[in-house]
């Protein structure tokens, strides 16, 4: 039996990646939208621990070992059914989240945290990887104005560190150039959603 298609969303905070999956899931069949950690409970638990604000003594290889453990256990549990029984799964931040704001934003090495990454995940990688490309002002800017949104332990970071970050996925986007493609954030909710939905469109269609 074919198994479904894996693709996953990317970008530094404030890119506006969870609104932009939410349309382009409304527009397909037999999708499962899902985030890291997606509801899964344990999953959950996890990232209570790692986004806690009172938890400024968080060691970064703590840090990286906790998504990797979240990041398993959804997989198992939400992303690898769905797979297996066709669907598509949308998934709003995955393994190069780590590798982007762990291995280079906190310079513990991309290929160290890859290596952890993929205990994790086995050979379960996405297909496609739709990176949201934003100026880190932009973005903070972005999630300043959003009222409703929790205001977590990275978000505490400085500009510095969400410069990092961004440089680290451009880092993977030379890396991965098969699998990542970059959409530039900055535009309207419109235009994003077009560009994001030919892309996704097309990479169904060569499946
Ligand atoms: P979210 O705001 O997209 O839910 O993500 C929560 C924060 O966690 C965000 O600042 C990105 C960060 N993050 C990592 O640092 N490493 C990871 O592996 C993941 C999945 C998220």
């Amino acid at each position: 039996m074919k198994s479904g298609t894996f693709i996953t969303f990317e970008g530094p905070d404030g890119a506006g990646k969870t609104t932009i999956i939410r349309l382009v899931a409304k527009q397909l069949k037999n999708v499962l939208l899902t985030r890291e950690p997606g509801g899964i409970e344990i999953a959950e638990q996890i990232r209570r621990v790692i986004l806690d604000r009172d938890n400024t003594a968080m060691d970064p290889r703590t840090e990286a070992l906790l998504y990797a453990a979240a990041r398993r256990q959804h997989l198992i549990e939400r992303v690898k059914p769905a797979l297996d029984e066709g669907r598509i799964v949308l998934c709003d931040r995955f393994v190069d989240s780590s590798l982007a704001y762990q291995g280079y934003a906190r310079n513990l090495g991309i290929d160290e945290v890859y290596m952890i990454n993929q205990f994790a995940i086995e050979q379960m990688m996405p297909e496609l990887t739709i990176y949201f490309d934003i100026e880190p002002e932009l973005g903070l800017k972005r999630i300043n104005k959003n009222k409703g949104r929790e205001i977590n332990r990275l978000d505490l970071e400085d500009l510095e560190f969400h410069r990092r970050v961004r440089e680290g996925y451009h880092i993977l986007l030379e890396r991965f150039p098969n699998r990542m493609v970059k959409i530039d954030a900055s535009g309207t909710v419109e235009e994003i959603l077009q560009k994001t939905l030919q892309i996704v469109v097309n990479k169904l269609a060569t499946n």
